[in-house]
């Protein structure tokens, strides 16, 4: 039977390369249409925790992932040779930067090598992971077809970015419309048809590169407008302004303005690297991306500035950073998750261990964390602890925490979230970042 056909009868078998967190979610979703589902991953312990319907994370429903797992209509594996009897491969694996900031492609060429060796007649292969424009028809492309078989006649390429937003209520991953792009209007059609039976709304697009340049646009404006209100933030800090105050005042017209929160830097694994991909491209086409690097710039600089802030309460405290018990109040690179990659929490707790204080965190999501070869653990935030600490740092404002119980116990706050706006008690002792530089009033 040809590959349309089957699919009508949803009689096709769906891969899944890589099972983190975009990867296990596709394949909860897939699994849940009623679509026979191997995800096939390199790390034993997910394949183990999958195989026993042990969900990890966050987005995905327990009982969804046991559900599908009993049904027999997902299950993992080491294996690779699986390939040869799907129909549909969707590779979900990391695309980091390596120390020079450049695209680590390695993760994507382990995949492909593994495809290659199986690749086989009328199979659909669709990149999900972030890249540079050109990933799928100038590097992918030319590998797969070593294998003798020609793409849009024999197999099938496209494009299709995963935009998951961690944490996110309402939009999840069938929600959230997929655009996609094959390297031939045929790729398309095939990969459209596959997403079709899965996902609510599908937006085709008229190439695989159109496709990947909306991934990055996507997410350079997140990180270009976030690195727009970090410096608005310090400008408020100078005329003694209140930033927060003004965002949301701006917010209230109707049209014309979306609204961006300023913070302690970027975090996750892609409002920071993903622009950097589109930087490395354009950088071999003899072109500076300019906004880029200049977001990037005040982006990075933000732990600095928290420390800064820090410094200066101290200050009015008549107190000196260095030997000063502090506490980094969430670890998360964003509120209600326990994402730790990324995080600019790390970037602070580096810095105030190098100026020669005393850190600690807590973080109800993040028991504890790798540092220097040993392990940090999130601490109880309780009066003790708050007491024995000169400064308590806001640095991800997870919304289980009781902040009027921080400011009450706390000698003093430096809140990089404004978390505290509002509260009681904060007169002499909270200094919110961007707030127009006042301990609070
Ligand atoms: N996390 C997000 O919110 C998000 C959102 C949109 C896009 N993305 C993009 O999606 C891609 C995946 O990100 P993620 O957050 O799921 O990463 P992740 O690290 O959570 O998961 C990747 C998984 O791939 C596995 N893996 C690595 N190499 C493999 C190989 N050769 N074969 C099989 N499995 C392999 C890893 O063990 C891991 O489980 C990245 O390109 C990322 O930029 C992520």
């Amino acid at each position: 039977m040809r590959f349309l056909d089957k699919l009508k009868t949803k009689n096709i078998q769906f891969g899944v390369i890589g099972l983190g967190y975009v990867g296990l979610p596709l394949a909860v979703e897939v699994a849940k249409v009623g679509i026979s589902v191997t995800g096939i991953e390199v790390d034993k312990e997910k394949v183990r925790k999958v195989n026993e319907g042990h969900n990890y994370i966050g987005d995905v429903k327990d009982e969804d992932l046991k559900h599908v797992v009993e049904k027999g209509l997902l299950h993992a594996t080491l294996d690779f040779s699986v390939i040869r009897d799907l129909d549909v491969v969707s590779i979900c694996v990391p695309t980091p930067l390596n120390k020079l900031k450049d695209p680590d492609m390695s993760f994507i060429t382990s995949a492909l090598e593994k495809i290659v060796d199986h690749l086989h007649k009328d199979l659909v292969v669709i990149l999900e992971s972030t890249t540079y424009p050109g990933t799928t028809r100038e590097y992918m492309l030319p590998k797969l077809e070593e294998s003798n078989l020609k793409c849009g006649k024999d197999f099938y390429l496209a494009f299709s970015p995963e935009r998951v937003d961690p944490g996110n209520p309402v939009y999840l991953t069938k929600n959230t419309p997929k655009v996609l792009g094959g390297v031939s209007p045929a790729c398309t059609e095939h990969a459209q048809a596959v997403y079709e039976q899965i996902f609510e709304t599908i937006v085709p697009v008229s190439s695989a590169e159109a496709a990947e340049m909306a991934k990055l646009l996507e997410n350079t404006f997140r990180m270009i407008n976030i690195g727009l209100v970090n410096e608005l933030a310090i400008m408020c800090d100078r005329l003694g302004v209140d930033v927060w105050e003004v965002i949301d005042a701006a917010a209230t017209k109707p049209f014309g303005f979306m609204k961006f929160y300023p913070g302690p830097g970027l975090g996750g694994h892609c409002i920071p690297i993903d622009p950097h991909y589109l930087s490395w491209k354009m950088k071999t086409l003899n072109y500076k991306t300019k906004f880029i690097d200049l977001a990037a710039e005040v982006n990075t600089a933000m732990p600095e500035y928290v420390v800064h802030t820090l410094i200066e309460g101290l200050n009015l405290h008549t107190k000196a950073l260095r030997n000063s018990n502090i506490l980094i109040l969430g670890m998360a690179y964003k509120n209600d998750i326990d994402d730790l990659r990324e995080s600019p929490a790390f970037d602070v707790f580096k810095l105030l261990e190098e100026k020669g204080a005393t850190v600690s965190y807590h973080d109800p999501y993040c028991p504890k964390f790798s540092w220097n070869g040993d392990y940090v653990e999130s601490l109880p935030l309780d009066k003790e602890l708050l007491n024995s600490m000169d400064a308590v740092v806001i640095t991800t404002a997870h919304r289980s925490v009781d902040y009027q119980f921080v400011v009450d116990h706390s000698k003093l706050v430096i809140d990089s979230r404004n978390a505290t706006k509002g509260l009681k008690n904060t007169e002499g002792k909270v200094l919110r970042m961007g707030g127009g530089r006042t301990l609070d009033e």
